[in-house]
């Protein structure tokens, strides 16, 4: 693998990339960003990251300076100048550089890059070490629909999670679980997947839609709800999905057993769902 990285236009090395230091996505967080997964040199519902890209620049007054399609084209480009074959590709883009002002100037130019990076190879379904989960309090704005670079709630949950001897934190709003410091939440309450609607509150995770459609195959009822921490940590099963992780299943809310400590069935049908659709694309 080699390491490269596209800057504005440009597959360069990725040692001799330089961004201004007054790109405001340095000083202000100023800026989104994406994640795709590559199996097979090829990444994994492309469109719909796009697509969520445009929506997260849009919400806040950007646009994405290239057309989907030429993007696409341009992270294929990087994707086999770096040999990478299983992995994933980190996109952000920025508002760009400019004297320091906390009004969005009228002209500027913004910063787009991505780069590719190898990841370790997804689960077996029902396999591995089960996912240990805590409670923090969801003190992010509300407007977690925008995948946004300005992840410092995020990222002072996820550290105090594993901080304290676990592996991933879940925002609790006013009882209610949303999601986690970098995954969407799934509950199985009886027979019935449950797991927060998408909106002010949650991202729409990508790895999220894929799944409902995965439910929807396997003829799951799904209910996107609000669930209280309580109902939460009492279901039979609960997992948690991302981009880079597939789906974890969850061994311990707070130090208690989920399911027994054990993965259940609804969570391993799901996943293997999920691998036979990533596989078909
Ligand atoms: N994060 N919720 C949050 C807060 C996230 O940061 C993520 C993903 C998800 C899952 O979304 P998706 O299925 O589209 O990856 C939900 C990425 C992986 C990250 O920040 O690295």
């Amino acid at each position: 693998m080699s390491d490269f990285i596209w800057l504005n236009g440009e597959i360069i090395p990725f040692s001799e990339a330089r961004i201004g230091v007054e790109d405001r996505g340095f000083q202000f967080a100023d800026g989104v960003y994406e994640v795709l997964r590559l199996y097979r040199g090829k990444p994994f519902t492309l469109a719909e990251h796009l697509d969520r890209l445009t929506r997260s620049a849009e919400g806040i007054g950007m646009s994405v300076p290239l057309p989907a399609a030429e993007l696409g084209a341009q992270i294929g480009k990087l994707v086999s100048k770096s040999g990478l074959r299983d992995g994933m590709v980190y996109l952000q883009l920025t508002r760009g550089c400019s004297p320091r002002n906390h009004v969005i100037p009228a002209e500027i130019k913004p910063t787009l890059l991505f780069y590719a990076r190898p990841l370790p190879p997804p689960p077996v379904p029902g396999e591995g070490e089960g996912v240990k989960l805590c409670t923090v309090p969801d003190e992010r704005w509300k407007r977690c629909w925008i995948k946004s670079i300005a992840l410092l709630p995020n990222i002072l949950a996820k550290s105090q999670a594993v901080g304290g001897g676990y592996d991933e934190a879940v925002f609790i709003d006013h009882g209610t679980a949303t999601e986690c410091s970098a995954s969407n939440l799934f509950a199985v309450v009886g027979d019935k997947l449950v797991t927060h609607p998408i909106g002010s509150k949650v991202l729409p995770g990508i790895t999220r839609a894929v799944l409902l459609l995965c439910a929807a195959g396997l003829g799951i009822e799904v209910d996107e709800r609000p669930i209280r921490e309580e109902e939460a940590a009492r279901a039979g099963e609960l997992f948690i999905t991302s981009t880079t992780r597939e789906i974890s299943w969850v061994a311990s809310w707070n130090d208690r057993y989920i399911g027994q400590g054990r993965c259940g069935p609804i969570t391993t049908a799901l996943h293997r769902a999920l691998q036979s659709r990533i596989n078909e694309e």
